[in-house]
């Protein structure tokens, strides 16, 4: 279905018939990953819709926008198969329709990690994610936390802006070897592919000293470093950082307490590709 209007009524009519939406929205390509978003949403809802929408207001002039991985036919054959109600498929102009000029926009929370190497990246996800739940009006929403500060500051607007939404939060997954999948993952050679597995590398550094009781944020920050650096033609940046306001965590990681928490977040370019991975210390 491309047209927004046709995709409000049918799911104004699934609602009307007593179903709960459950989204996931997607800019196609898909993976495991999204498919694994796709089950979480049929565990918390009846009428599963999906959106397929490379959104151009969240690229940035030099980045990937027109060479985007684009496979519709792919992704609706796997989205028929997983039982998916509704794929919603609009045209940029449909979404962004002549004289349009309204931005969403969360602040502080977009200013760390990639918000400050992708200007304005944030502003074209929380634009196009607002317009899709008025769209949709879901019960429930499934965002990967492969994209851990999208899943905050979507988590943020939700809050701020009362969407009456369950916003769930689904873990990573990876490929056998470790490499988050990605629809970005394509771009990449078998030697990128292979040096691509300093990321999870790095992660599983950080995470195993932290299991093991160190509690230093340098020291840590420096074993996931330690890898990507041996791996990436350029570096965005490695940190940790709170889970929650995505700020420094200070010296130590809650002073070496039970209740220990961070997040070691990665962002770099292996050839032309620009990766990012991630891992929660001190999870359940
Ligand atoms: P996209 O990159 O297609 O990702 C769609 C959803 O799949 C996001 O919630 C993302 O976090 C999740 N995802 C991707 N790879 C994953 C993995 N390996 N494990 C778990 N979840 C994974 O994120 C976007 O699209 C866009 O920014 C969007 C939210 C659709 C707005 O345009």
């Amino acid at each position: 279905m491309k047209d927004p209007i046709a995709f409000r009524a049918a799911c104004d009519e699934a609602r009307r018939s007593g179903a709960t939406v459950g989204f996931v929205p997607t800019m196609g390509a898909l993976h495991s990953g999204h498919l694994a978003l796709v089950a979480e949403a049929k565990r918390k809802a009846s009428f599963i819709v999906v959106s397929i929408f490379v959104n151009p207001t969240q690229f940035g002039p030099n980045e990937d926008f027109v060479h985007y991985p684009r496979d519709f036919v792919g992704d609706l054959q796997k989205l028929t198969d997983q039982g998916v109600d509704l794929v919603f498929a609009p045209e940029p102009s449909a979404m962004y329709p002549e004289g349009e000029q309204t931005r969403v926009k969360v602040h502080r929370l977009t200013d760390p990690l990639c918000g400050a190497f992708r200007p304005g990246h944030f502003e074209g996800v929380t634009t196009i994610v607002a317009k899709l739940f008025a769209l949709s009006g879901p019960a429930v929403v499934v965002f990967g936390k492969k994209d851990y500060q999208q899943l905050a500051v979507l988590r943020k607007m939700v809050r701020d802006l009362f969407f009456p939404i369950d916003l769930i939060g689904h873990p990573i997954v990876r490929e056998a070897d470790g490499l988050a999948m990605s629809s970005r993952n394509v771009y990449l050679s078998a030697d990128e592919r292979a040096r691509a597995l300093g990321l999870s590398r790095g992660l599983r550094a950080a995470w195993s000293a932290f299991e093991g009781g160190e509690r230093r944020t340098e020291t840590l920050r420096a074993l996931a470093l330690r890898e990507v650096h041996a791996v990436a033609d350029r570096i965005d940046y490695v940190d940790v950082v709170d889970p929650v306001d995505l700020m420094p965590p200070g010296e130590r990681i809650d002073g070496g307490g039970a209740g220990a928490k961070a997040l070691v977040a990665i962002a770099c370019h292996i050839g032309k590709t620009r990766l990012i991975d991630n891992v929660v210390l001190g999870e359940d």
